[in-house]
């Protein structure tokens, strides 16, 4: 819609109630950003992901680039596409068929696919707090996609009806997911349909989504209208995340889900699925003191779901340090105080806060894809590297969990 249409649509605000000037800003709001969006991302448009070059996949894959370059003289593997200055290059699809190529060849013990095997249990991580912007999104979008680079299989699940996570991996919420599209439909009360349907698989072949709309806050409106009417017997609402994600468990080795900024029944109900927790906070003392409330608070939710039944047990709890700026001092002091208290239970490697990660925000992409072009090397690997011992820290945890180490 264009500035002058806008303008004629605004109504003085004495003339109308609250109700309807917030709905109209609602609408003006909704038609300018998805002028933006479409601009951005047309409708036509799907998000596709770079190649990846020679040297960048033999340290993703664990091996030299001559060991990969030797494969294809072997003629085993996908072939790499050659660019005109010769540089090889990989989709990420190729790298999967990479790995379980050479997971087929090796002569040693050692392992390509780092799946999990039978006596192995689905990896539920939720990542979470209810302070808001705290880097839950960022956290599960860069966690779920490193540990699909690392060969496992991870199912994305977006609880936020706020859809950011959906937006990152290339799904627009408001234009592309309809009834029954995200998780709500596979929770509702009333006729639920199978999450193998409302599973979609995204352009980071290996990586698949439930996406987010507002579709969720239903499950907000109908749990306590359920449970008014419960009969003896019905499983109750803390149940219902767990058993519709058991029925896809044996696709996936990891589910990443990226709670919304409140503890309502969708958030409690991810925490009684999860079989870890991930706790995103910005050492800022507000933000401290907000994380505080939000401990107390699930403690007593979840000491309530305990008293019915439920089922709660973690492999491990930890506190994610996200968008650390180490040289400022009230900053080092917090995550010096959050080490001192909670020791082991923090990860050792901060999320630095990096440019090269707002920047590909801004664009609705991750450090993975961006690639190094992108942004200064020294910015792009400084990023790079916090992610990176990040994203170890979480896999040595899962393997942890696995009883592999
Ligand atoms: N390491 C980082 N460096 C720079 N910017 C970051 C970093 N992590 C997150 N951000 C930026 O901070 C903002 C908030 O992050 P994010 O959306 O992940 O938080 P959130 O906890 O999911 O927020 P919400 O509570 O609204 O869901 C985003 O603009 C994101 O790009
Ligand atoms: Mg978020």
């Amino acid at each position: 819609m264009n500035p002058r249409a806008e303008a004629s649509r605004t109504v003085s605000p004495s003339e109308i109630s609250p109700a309807e000037m917030i709905g109209e800003h609602a609408a003006i709001l909704r038609d300018r950003l998805q002028a933006i969006s479409s601009g951005l991302f047309p409708p036509s448009a799907t998000k596709t992901l770079r190649r990846f070059g020679s040297a960048e996949v033999a340290r993703m894959v664990g091996v030299t680039a001559s060991r990969i370059q030797q494969l294809a003289v072997e003629g085993l593997g996908p072939p790499p596409q050659i660019s005109a200055n010769g540089r090889r290059s990989y989709s990420l699809a190729d790298v999967h068929e990479l790995r379980a190529c050479l997971e087929a060849n090796t002569r040693t013990s050692r392992r390509y696919l780092p799946r999990r095997v039978q006596g192995e249990h689905i990896q539920i991580i939720a990542v979470a707090n209810f302070k808001g912007g705290s880097g839950k999104t960022t956290t599960s979008a860069h966690a779920a996609q490193g540990l699909v680079l690392k060969g496992y299989r991870v199912l994305a699940l977006d609880l936020d009806p706020q859809a950011s996570l959906s937006a990152l991996l290339g799904i627009q919420p408001e234009l592309e997911v309809g009834e029954n599209q995200t998780l709500y439909g596979a929770i509702r009360y009333d006729a639920p349909c199978p999450l193998s349907a409302i599973i979609r698989p995204t352009y980071f072949t290996g990586l698949d989504l439930v996406p987010a709309n507002l579709e969720l806050m239903e499950f907000e409106h109908e749990t306590p209208r359920a449970l008014s009417q419960r009969r003896l017997g019905d499983p109750l609402f803390f149940d219902r995340v767990l058993q519709a994600i058991e029925t896809v468990a044996d696709r996936y080795d990891v589910i990443v889900i990226d709670c919304p900024p409140q503890l309502g029944y969708l958030t409690l109900s991810a925490l009684c699925a999860a079989t870890a927790l991930l706790i995103t906070v910005h050492p800022q003392m507000l933000d401290i003191a907000s994380m505080s409330q939000f401990l107390a608070m699930t403690e007593d939710l979840l000491s309530v779901v305990s008293d019915h039944g439920g089922k709660l047990q973690y492999d491990w709890l930890r506190y994610l340090v996200t968008r650390y700026e180490p040289q400022d001092g009230p900053q080092t002091r917090i995550v010096g105080m959050l080490r001192t208290l909670f020791e082991d239970a923090v990860l050792t490697a901060p999320m630095l806060k990096s440019s090269a990660i707002s920047d590909a925000g801004l664009s609705k992409q991750t450090l993975y894809e961006i690639g190094r072009e992108s942004v200064t090397r020294a910015t792009y690997d400084r990023a790079l590297e916090s992610l990176e011992a990040v994203n170890t820290e979480v896999e040595t945890l899962i393997r942890t969990a696995w009883g592999r180490l």
